[in-house]
């Protein structure tokens, strides 16, 4: 037996034999099915891509269904548990765990990266006392382009790997000035003494000590919390990721939408939602209450539910673990207990069970930074900085990919026909 699809087109008798590869048929072979020779064909619709794979890619693996992430195959469990953010960060960008001497290398490499131009402080200066950090961030980081002009030299694999360092490098670092702006307090410098996550805290909390002490729990527990945000697939930002890079522009300006796309409330902005959610359930006894306006539509229960997880979502487990690692640091987060109450009501409630709706990452890992010390404006900037990773593998990818071309889906117009124009004086 072949591996083909018939489609046989009741309208004109006609059989046509759609060939198979990787369990999907290509939507522009549908376009020969016509009625006639003057038919632009067939096409497919998918608003919001439910059902259209838009690129093969060898990164992340997702199934929804059983609750599994794999980064180039590895658990996200093991690599929650064993690995180090810049470790994954390389294993998600070059498909392999480095070598020793591979990952000293690559580690000097960001770590040597981790300043930005002093023009960009004149930048964030500029932003009102209130502004939002995300705001601050998605901006500043598609100015960097203009610093870095080489940027636009996409096809050269050098050039690429230079910006991959710098982005990867200067993302804690636009990340923790936009805070400090947004605090009143003055910029601190990266300090290359430190680990990834330890400058990041530093550059965010630092006053007048020689060097700032990260606690090395909190710092461990941001460092997993990055590993668990560096991919996810084809997400709504990895998607914008690729829709802009397919233009060629250059990295920066590509992340900046990436990001910007993550800022909605729908995707990085949740977790920021399930805290003013808490806030507004304000405790354990409303949650009934809650749940009930929920399911007659009145909002959505924040940080639960995914498109593609139809299961507990694997980051959240992690996190669950991790929220009591941290809260023996920090003061157990009292928000706490009415999101456990949240959790039990609607893993038992018939509305939750029959949508397959489950925790996702950001139901959790809000009270996380909020124990930590961030408020909501940084979550969506937190979660930025390590999707970058993911964000820049992607776009690799793409680049790469003989199959790729500018993004242009197609549309099925239902507006008028042809119509001549009305002087506006004749117009009622
Ligand atoms: N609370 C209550 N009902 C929900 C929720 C929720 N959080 N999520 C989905 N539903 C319901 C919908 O109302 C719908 O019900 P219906 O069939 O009676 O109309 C059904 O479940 C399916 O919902 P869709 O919106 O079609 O599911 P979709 O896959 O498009 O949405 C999404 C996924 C956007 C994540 C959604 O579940 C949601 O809005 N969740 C809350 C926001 C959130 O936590 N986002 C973070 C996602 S993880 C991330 O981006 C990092």
């Amino acid at each position: 037996m072949s591996d083909t699809l018939t489609v046989i087109d009741n309208r004109t008798g006609k059989k046509y034999e759609l060939s198979i590869s990787d369990g999907t048929i290509k939507a522009l072979d549908l376009r020969q099915v016509k009625v006639n020779e003057a038919d632009f064909g067939m096409m497919t619709y998918d608003p919001a891509f439910m059902n259209t794979a838009a690129c093969k890619s060898r990164i992340t693996y997702i199934d929804g269904d059983k609750g599994i992430l794999r980064y180039r195959g590895y658990p996200i469990e093991q690599l929650a548990e064993s690995s180090n953010f810049l470790e994954t960060a390389y294993l998600i960008l070059y498909g392999e765990l480095p070598t020793r001497s591979q990952y000293d290398e690559w580690v000097q490499h960001i770590t040597l990266h981790t300043m930005i131009q002093e023009n960009i402080k004149t930048l964030m200066d500029g932003f009102h006392y209130n502004a939002h950090p995300m705001g601050m961030l998605i901006s500043t980081v598609g100015a960097l382009s203009t610093f870095y002009v080489d940027a636009k030299d996409i096809h050269d694999p050098e050039s690429r790997r230079k910006q991959i360092h710098r982005l990867i490098a200067k993302m804690p670092t636009l990340a923790a000035f936009a805070y400090r702006h947004s605090v009143g307090r003055p910029y601190v410098y990266p300090d290359n003494n430190l680990s990834y996550t330890a400058n990041f805290m530093s550059m965010l909390w630092k006053m007048t000590e020689p060097q700032f002490q990260a606690n090395p729990i909190l710092a461990k527990a941001l460092d997993v919390l990055f590993i668990l945000h560096a991919d996810h697939e084809q997400n709504c930002s990895a998607s914008a990721m690729r829709g802009i890079g397919s233009s060629h522009v250059d990295p920066y300006s590509a992340i900046a939408g990436a990001a910007a796309a993550l800022y909605g409330p729908l995707h990085g902005g949740a977790n920021e939602e399930v805290l003013h959610m808490l806030d507004a359930i304000g405790t354990k006894a409303n949650v009934p209450a809650f749940i009930k306006e929920v399911k007659v539509g009145k909002g959505r229960l924040m940080g639960f539910g995914h498109r593609v997880y139809k299961n507990y979502d694997p980051r959240a487990k992690v996190i669950k673990r991790l929220a009591d690692e941290v809260f023996e640091v920090t003061r157990r987060n009292p928000k706490l207990d009415i999101a456990l109450e949240l959790e039990r009501i609607a893993l038992e409630d018939e509305y939750f069970v029959k949508r397959k709706l489950y925790p996702n990452v950001d139901f959790y890992s809000g009270l996380i930074y909020q124990a930590m010390g961030f408020p909501v404006e940084m979550f969506p900037v937190l979660f930025s900085i390590p999707r970058t990773v993911g964000w820049i593998a992607q776009w690799e990818e793409m680049l790469n990919d003989p199959d790729q071309k500018i993004a242009r889906p197609r549309q099925i117009y239902l507006g008028l026909g042809q119509r001549e124009y009305v002087a506006m004086i004749k117009r009622s």
